[in-house]
């Protein structure tokens, strides 16, 4: 359920006419509703309360916004951070570094030793090679560095081939045959304080099945770890769970997902860690857009907007779909192409879909857009980077600016032997 509903014959985020935000800060613009974020956070934390020790680190590469950050962070939520800048921005928004835990299959020297200076609560390690390095950073500084071991369970998650991580061929984690000896030999080692196990198998899972699949065989690697004398006191089990991203479509909500693990996991004695990104920030957000222009087409007109695939570019990269619709409807619909201004065919948002009808000017909003829009935007065409907007009730705010292009040609330099 979100909050971003037409009042009015206008399309509003909570309380406020998106148009009315269109005008004032320019599109295209991605607009976050605070009511939606708390809803997903508090439904995801309540279908967890079944079980008896549970953490939950919010997934922040699905929206690193500094005020989503803090929201977060008000809820409760701790951060599943990959890079340094990450870690920074947990860090700023006042999450605990005790609630941090740091993923990633290339984790630099110097991004593990800002985790151990921090306190970071958890090294996800993703290799042997890893584990090695970090204990070995920990014990020269004095540290000791709490981790879990990342297993590819290799289990097919069924989702789209770019955003699938469980498979044996994918680069994450590692191989599940080989875990059990990883784990003893890294347990054994000074500066590290071998905690647990951690799965992550995709992204936009949308059945449970594969999730329990996987649990189960951790299940199991978990109790070989027991019985050869090592200790297990947490399971990382990721993030995943899928979102509608289409009207009517139906995926597995947080309460199944929290009554499976709890059945799967009824006799781990453990405390549970989770993951969630789009879960919590896909419906969250829209993406507003202006209509440029209309031209025909061969079968369909293409319907020209002002967004594109570098603020928006899941439709690029994974043929993915986000509901369009005006600010404004008319009542009437077409079928038409929406694309983006950019100069290649992958700037393309939809093809023959039928849509309201939209004609130059017109307002409309890419829905589900909350999660991996705005972090994934980069500025190609010399495009500005796109700004985000957060509504609460009946009043909002900017919480990223625009960046325009002359303030990235700014921080260019031409060198002397080329200054002619
Ligand atoms: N944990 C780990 C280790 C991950 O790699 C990810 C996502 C998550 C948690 C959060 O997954 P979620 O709950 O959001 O599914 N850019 C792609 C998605 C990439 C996901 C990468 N990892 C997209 O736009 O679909």
């Amino acid at each position: 359920m979100d909050y971003f509903a037409y009042r009015d014959g206008v399309l509003h985020a909570e309380d406020v006419p998106l148009d009315q935000i269109a005008e004032e800060v320019g599109t295209p613009a991605y607009v976050y509703s605070r009511a939606t974020l708390v809803r997903h956070a508090r439904v995801f934390r309540e279908a967890l309360d079944v079980l008896p020790r549970r953490q939950i680190a919010f997934a922040v590469k699905s929206n690193p916004n500094l005020a989503v950050l803090k929201l977060l962070s008000s809820e409760g939520f701790g951060a599943d951070v990959v890079s340094g800048g990450e870690l920074e921005r947990a860090l700023a928004a006042g999450m605990s570094a005790e609630g941090i835990v740091f993923s990633g299959v290339g984790k630099t020297r110097a991004e593990m030793l800002r985790g151990l200076e921090a306190g970071i609560g958890q090294f996800n390690l993703e290799s042997e090679e890893e584990g090695v390095e970090l204990a070995a950073l920990a014990a020269g500084h004095g540290f000791t560095a709490r981790a879990a071991l990342r297993v590819n369970p290799d289990v097919d998650a069924g989702t789209h081939g770019k955003i699938s991580t469980g498979k044996a061929e994918n680069k994450f984690g590692v191989p599940y045959d080989l875990a059990a000896g990883i784990y003893a030999r890294l347990a054994a080692l000074p500066g590290m304080d071998m905690r647990g196990l951690a799965v992550h198998i995709g992204s936009q899972l949308a059945s449970l099945d594969p999730l329990e699949r996987a649990f189960l065989k951790m299940g199991e690697l978990m109790r070989a770890i027991r019985a050869q004398g090592d200790s297990v006191t947490h399971m990382d089990l990721g993030g995943g769970i899928g979102v509608p991203y289409k009207a009517g479509e139906v995926f597995p909500s947080p309460a199944e997902y929290g009554a499976m693990v709890a059945r799967v996991t009824a006799d781990w004695d453990v405390t549970l860690m989770f993951e969630p990104g789009r879960v919590i920030t896909g419906n969250s957000g829209v993406l507003i857009t202006r209509v440029i222009r209309v031209k025909p087409g061969v079968t369909s007109p293409f319907v020209i907007v002002d967004a594109a695939m570098n603020d928006l570019a899941r439709p690029a990269l994974y043929d993915a779909w986000h509901d369009f619709i005006a600010i404004r409807p008319s009542g009437e619909t077409i079928t038409a192409n929406i694309v983006g201004p950019i100069c290649e065919s992958s700037d393309t948002f939809a093809m023959g879909r039928a849509i309201d009808a939209v004609k130059p000017g017109d307002l409309a909003a890419f829905r589900t857009a909350g999660a991996y829009g705005a972090t994934m935007a980069n500025t190609y065409n010399s495009r500005p980077l796109v700004p985000e907007v957060m509504v609460d009730g009946d009043r909002w705010a900017i919480v990223a600016n625009r960046i325009d292009p002359a303030a990235i040609l700014a921080a260019e330099r031409v060198p002397d032997w080329l200054a002619e």
